[in-house]
């Protein structure tokens, strides 16, 4: 793929398509334009009941630009051939961001639809579909994803997810793989070796953004976004990292890793206002029925317990103290005060808590996991103290990171305690699977598991109503399939006020 020249995009720039032009003259300039600038796709995110924020990324044919700034005009319509656009403006798309853009809207109508589209160099983008959040709902519908392997897996669970038209898709984290796996059969290969800088964090981004599958599910719902560790490195806690290497070192690569994912996501830019301070945990609604607080457990984490120190990693251990010991943290003391302040103020019939690892104790033959929260067990009884506030009327938890899915009863206390929330774990959307040996047989080691698979991948479905939710998890056929179909794994309900799942298949 060749490159823009930089005489190339200042030409077309000079060309810039400006807002309003009709769809039959955005086609002639497409044809004049040097690259296909959109080719990473469009996306939005964070919907509130004004605004949301729009993204995308210009490049050449997906490769990085290089050229100077770039002006990108952006038009926002209550309708879908644009004839009602009621917001247009302009930005400049900058190298330092890898001319990406995100554009953060407000004083819009709550609760209804919107589409929006780009033009810079002469290109128009694809049209994305949108919302606002609605003030007052009566139901909404939620696709959870978590976990996709490049190389692994095709991504067709999406398109199963597009027709089902979810009102938000909520991605818990392993978005993009730093790493490759020599030991599974690959469908697609990454172009270019593990990434530890930020021009390598933006290509592999590159790489999931050439995903059909991908591309089409931002175009056409809003994404809430958070983090785990593969966007910067597998298991990595905070600074400590699988090598060992001096924290300063890593924080540099830790940086290049959050830098490219801001670029490639519609995340908010006001959230990451302080530069070096990226801040992904805060909370979202959808009316008075869903409360969504959005955690980070990867930044500010204590390294797993019973490692050498400054290096992180994920084992089955027993007789390791530090697996309760009270000073350790998964999300730091500044977040735990946050969520807490936030549960506290809870007004929402459901709180989706949208995070990254296993709240629920799993017992393995082996001992527990020491990245989940088996190995913060101090950090999880303050988090279920915060979910099972008062106000905290319906709380439900939703996790990934282990390509399984798990319905799980969240207890306090005894084993044989009544639930006080709900997990749902949400499987790879593709990615390989833990051999079988590592969980032996889950269900009958641990009583609390209600249901669980630990050789499909898929994603989770949820529709939302005041009285309950209507829970289905959703397998693909054959992830090595480009043309694999997803279908009904299992349903369940949790009714309002009424902790734990129940299955009716
Ligand atoms: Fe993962």
């Amino acid at each position: 793929m060749s490159l823009l020249t930089r005489r190339a995009v200042m030409a077309a720039s000079t060309g810039l398509f400006l807002a309003r032009a009709t769809a039959t003259q955005g086609l002639e300039i497409r044809r004049a334009a040097p690259a296909e600038p959109f080719a990473m796709g469009v996306a939005s995110g964070d919907p509130s009941t004004d605004g949301f924020v729009l993204w995308t990324r210009l490049s050449a044919g997906g490769a990085s630009l290089d050229a100077p700034a770039v002006p990108v005009a952006y038009e926002v319509a209550e309708d879908e051939a644009f004839h009602r656009i009621v917001r247009h403006g302009r930005r400049a798309a900058t190298p330092t961001l890898g001319h990406s853009v995100h554009v953060e809207l407000s004083g819009l109508r709550p609760g209804r639809p919107y589409w929006y589209r780009f033009h810079a160099l002469g290109a128009v983008s694809p049209v994305g579909r949108t919302a606002t959040a609605p003030e007052h709902a009566e139901r909404a519908r939620i696709a959870v994803s978590s976990c996709q392997h490049f190389e692994l897996g095709w991504f067709s669970a999406y398109r199963d997810m597009v027709a089902a038209q979810p009102d938000l898709i909520v991605q818990l984290g392993d978005y993009i793989y730093e790493n490759s796996y020599a030991q599974f059969p690959k469908v697609r290969r990454f172009d270019a070796p593990e990434p530890t800088d930020l021009d390598g964090y933006r290509r592999r981004h590159a790489t999931y953004k050439s995903d059909h599958d991908l591309r089409e599910a931002h175009r056409l719902a809003p994404w809430i976004v958070t983090w785990d560790d593969h966007e910067v490195e597998n298991d990595y806690a905070d600074l400590a990292n699988l090598k060992g290497l001096d924290p300063q070192v890593f924080a540099r690569r830790r940086a290049a890793a959050y830098q490219a994912y801001f670029e490639h996501l519609p995340v908010r830019p006001s959230l990451w206002a302080r530069p070096g301070e990226p801040r992904l945990y805060r909370r979202l609604a959808w009316g008075d029925l869903l409360s969504l607080p959005v955690l980070d457990g990867r930044q500010y984490r204590s390294p797993q317990a019973c490692n050498p120190p400054g290096q992180s990693g994920n084992r089955a251990r027993r007789d390791c103290p530090g697996l309760s010991a009270p000073g350790r943290t998964m999300l730091g003391a500044a977040q735990e005060a946050w969520l807490d302040r936030t549960l506290k103020a809870e007004r929402g019939r459901w709180t989706l808590l949208a995070q990254q690892t296993v709240v629920a104790p799993i017992e393995t033959p082996d001992g527990v996991m020491s990245d989940q929260w088996d190995g913060y067990a101090a950090a999880r009884d303050r988090l279920m103290r915060s979910m099972t506030r008062p106000s905290v009327r319906n709380a439900v938890v939703l996790s990934g990171d282990i390509h399984a899915y798990m319905v799980n009863d969240l207890r306090i206390g005894r084993a044989d305690a009544a639930p006080v929330a709900t997990e749902l774990v949400t499987t790879c959307l593709a990615a390989s699977h833990a051999p079988p040996a590592r969980y032996g047989d889950v269900r009958a080691r641990n009583d609390h598991v209600r249901f669980a698979d630990i050789e499909r991948s898929g994603y989770t479905l949820i529709e939302a109503t005041s009285r309950k939710l209507d829970i289905d998890l959703r397998a693909v056929s054959d992830q090595a399939d480009p043309k694999g179909v997803a279908q009904s794994l299992a349903r369940c309900v949790i009714e309002d006020q009424r902790p734990g799942a129940q299955f009716t298949v």
